[in-house]
């Protein structure tokens, strides 16, 4: 059985994932890395995307079963092999999750023309709550230098924000150029295409 529309939005999808979205090539491939409850892939399935949501526990996503659009991964991110091979996605959306060692990766599994939307906490963000474990908060500008010479970014903040809860984040979304010959030649790519924009971001 098919899900209902409704059933879609259990939990609502981070305001920068709903401003960036649709820079995804129409009706492509995403996937959605440690994706808890899938308020992301319910989001971009529903847009019409293809997702693929893959997290180490996924009993949130139990209910997505029979949804189409929608194929869910049992994976352990941080102990197992990556199973994907390069140019394998339109979209990459990763939010509230950091684990260093996957960055090349994700970008290896971009295609041409693709996205990476990411959202997570940065440093400073340890005395608003949790996450406390410098392995899981962003030094400044990190996201930014991941991508440098690789992506052209299309758009960086990072700085305080108050909703959901106060937090110090960084986020970015970025794309490999249409015409990068092969998705892992970081020299390939021109400096001119870094149009990355820095905006402070404070609570309300
Ligand atoms: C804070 S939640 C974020 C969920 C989702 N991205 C969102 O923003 O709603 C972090 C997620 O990372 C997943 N996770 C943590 N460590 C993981 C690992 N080693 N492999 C796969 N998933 C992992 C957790 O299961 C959890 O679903």
């Amino acid at each position: 059985m098919k899900a209902a529309r409704s059933d879609f939005f259990v939990s609502s999808p981070s305001a920068w994932v709903k401003r960036w979205s649709d820079r995804i090539p129409r009706g492509g491939r995403v996937l959605d890395v440690a994706s808890g409850g899938g308020r992301h892939a319910r989001w971009l399935a529903a847009a019409g995307y293809t997702v693929e949501a893959v997290d180490r526990n996924i009993d949130p996503l139990a209910d997505l079963a029979d949804v189409r659009a929608i194929t869910v991964r049992r994976l352990d991110l941080e102990t197992e092999a990556w199973p994907y091979s390069s140019a394998s996605f339109t979209g990459i959306v990763v939010t509230n999750y950091l684990h260093r060692p996957l960055f090349p990766l994700l970008l290896e599994a971009l295609m041409a023309g693709g996205v990476l939307i990411y959202e997570t906490f940065a440093v400073g963000s340890e005395h608003y709550g949790k996450p406390r474990n410098p392995d899981y908060l962003l030094r400044p500008g990190e996201l930014r230098a991941m991508v440098v010479g690789r992506l052209e970014i299309l758009g960086f903040e990072e700085g305080v924000v108050g909703d959901p809860r106060p937090a110090v984040v960084q986020r970015l979304c970025a794309r490999l150029p249409e015409n990068t010959a092969s998705n892992g030649d970081a020299s390939s790519t021109p400096a001119q295409l870094l149009s990355g924009k820095t905006d402070k971001i404070t609570i309300a």
